[in-house]
């Protein structure tokens, strides 16, 4: 592809940035009252409204010529299709396979790896099924209770946030814990309530390397021993979920407990496959195909429309637009849902793991700014902590409203005033207020005309903010699976516009290493390594002030 900043519709896209930059959103209202009409759509049971965007119809024209001259239709069937668009670890992207509840066979390297998914998906019934209805027992043959997923990153977040959001349609016979740092503060306080007879352990990790894993694998392995006395028990009591087979074995897991993962699945986009054995477990697998069905009808929502209709493609451009294009560079997710309370630790991952790059597919430097700062949470909690922020510097920051129209955990009175807060705020963000209907509001307040003065500059909002809204009919599994996939997609959009390579991570490798490198450091009493100035300092510090601590 010729470099996207010298493509038509980015040059003339160009052109517009100072116009949106000085017209306000709610001017472009006045201009055309179908305005809303025309900028929001329905994708399965999801509206998104993207109208409080400033964009116009010749904006959104240029923005969807862009998606067109980059070729996205053509990225996107090679996505689905299995050919190997993850160039840098020469792996193809399939996880709409794991969810690929229409059953089309797809192809990679002449192997339809649907075989494999359902094998896989049967195996996760018969499992979840055995545990959720007590077949399944502990070393003592007691009924398992409670599961603790030990993994990180990708290996967590999606399960985590989903056993979170979907709480409300789980029943009393699983609970499940997420134990992911490598802090041991993690670990002990969701083992001290514990009864090693009644836990399972889900050991997931696609690598079977990740450190932080490993240890606190190593840390359950020791406690259930310290109840068990019998290595037998680790077939009883821990499952793992892995592309490394070997890895999982050497832990001493047995084929029949490992769940298998495959390196098409990349680990931000894992929850579909046996990563969701956590949602399963507490959901059961009717659920957790609801998911998978949601899901399913997104990806193919994302396949099927045109462009100009297509949510995870409109989502895109709003980011792109908003981020690249008028220098807005971070994003906050607000979601009006409490069981949504991880959604935006979720997308942190997803999207600034597979968006935060800064050279293109063939590693040239990219001229201009990736994946934007994503970071958020609950909307209502946020009103009384940083929208202050939102509402009056000078950094706008778009955001994405996400609320239900049903409460998934109906309590008389409360919802209306949940969602009254919701859509005051992003009216609040567009509108602002003037210093003219300031002045009058304090005025009518029976200010004088020296307070008002003296108070006026503090009170004006100047507005112009812009938001989305999504509104879901309610947070159900299935909603929920098609707003997961509906966000995976304007990842996928953002990276194929972006020209960069979304599904590696290069980035989080250099941390590793120089930890693994530190560590005997820290473990032996002298020989500090060759560090610069400061860390070499700050090392020698942190030994020396453990041991007066000792001591
Ligand atoms: O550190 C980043 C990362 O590689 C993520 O991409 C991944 O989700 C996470 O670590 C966990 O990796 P694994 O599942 O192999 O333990």
């Amino acid at each position: 592809m010729a470099n996207v900043t010298s493509l038509k519709a980015w040059q003339s896209l160009l052109t517009r940035t100072e116009q949106a930059q000085q017209t306000p959103i709610k001017a472009l209202f006045a201009q055309d009252e179908a305005r809303f009409q025309k900028y929001s759509l329905q994708a399965q049971n999801i509206l998104l409204d993207y109208s409080k965007n400033p964009v116009d119809d010749a904006t959104l024209a240029d923005l969807l010529a862009l998606v067109k001259e980059v070729g996205l239709d053509n990225w996107r069937d090679r996505m689905f299709h299995g050919d190997r668009i993850n160039a840098t670890e020469n792996r193809a992207v399939l996880h709409t396979a794991l969810r690929n509840r229409s059953n089309t066979p797809v192809f990679l390297d002449g192997v339809n790896v649907m075989d494999a998914v359902n094998r896989e998906l049967a195996r996760i019934k018969n499992f979840v099924n055995a545990v959720r209805k007590g077949r399944w027992r502990g070393y003592s043959g007691k009924r398992i209770t409670d599961v603790v997923n030990i993994g990180i990153g990708g290996s967590d977040l999606g399960p985590r946030m989903v056993t979170q959001a979907l709480k409300p349609y789980a029943d009393d016979r699983i609970r499940v814990h997420f134990v992911s740092n490598v802090d041991g503060v993690e670990i002990a306080n969701t083992l001290r309530p514990l009864n090693p007879e009644r836990v399972l352990f889900v050991v997931a990790s696609k690598t079977f390397t990740t450190s932080e894993t490993m240890t606190n694998a190593q840390t359950a392995r020791n406690w259930l021993m310290s109840s068990a006395f019998d290595e037998r028990a680790v077939a009883k009591h821990f499952v793992a979920v892995s592309s490394n087979e070997a890895a999982v074995k050497a832990f001493g897991i047995r084929p029949e407990n490992s769940f298998q993962m495959w390196d098409w699945v990349g680990g931000r986009f894992s929850l579909w496959s046996a990563i969701g054995l956590p949602i399963a477990l507490q959901l059961g697998f009717k659920q957790f195909e609801e998911l998978l069905s949601g899901a399913h009808e997104m990806d193919l929502h994302f396949r099927d429309m045109p462009f100009e209709r297509n949510a995870p493609v409109l989502l895109a451009l709003m980011t792109l637009w908003n981020s690249t294009f008028l220098g807005r560079h971070s994003q906050v997710i607000l979601p009006y849902d409490w069981p949504l309370q991880r959604f935006a630790a979720y997308l942190q991952q997803a999207e600034m793991e597979s968006n935060g790059k800064s050279v293109d597919r063939v590693g040239e430097r990219v001229p201009y700014t990736t994946g934007a700062v994503i970071w958020g949470q609950l909307g209502i909690d946020g009103q009384h902590a940083f929208y202050q922020y939102l509402h009056q510097s000078n950094t706008v920051v778009p955001a994405d409203f996400i609320g239900s129209i049903e409460s998934s955990t109906p309590v008389r009175g409360h919802h209306e005033k949940l969602m009254a807060n919701f859509f005051a705020q992003t009216e609040a963000l567009m509108n602002g207020i003037s210093a003219e209907e300031v002045a009058r509001e304090l005025a009518g307040q029976g200010l004088s005309e020296q307070e008002i003065e003296r108070l006026l500059p503090h009170k004006v909002h100047q507005g112009n903010r812009p938001t989305n809204t999504l509104l879901l009919k309610r947070l159900d599994p299935r909603t929920l699976g098609a707003l997961i996939a509906l966000y995976e997609h304007k990842i996928f959009v953002l990276g194929v516009i972006w020209n960069i390579c979304s599904f590696d991570q290069w980035g989080v490798e250099l941390g590793k290493t120089l930890a693994a490198r530190i560590l005997p450091e820290l473990q032996q009493a002298q020989n500090e390594g060759r560090h610069d100035g400061s860390t070499e300092n700050l090392i020698r510090y942190f030994k020396q002030q453990r041991e007066k601590l000792k001591s």
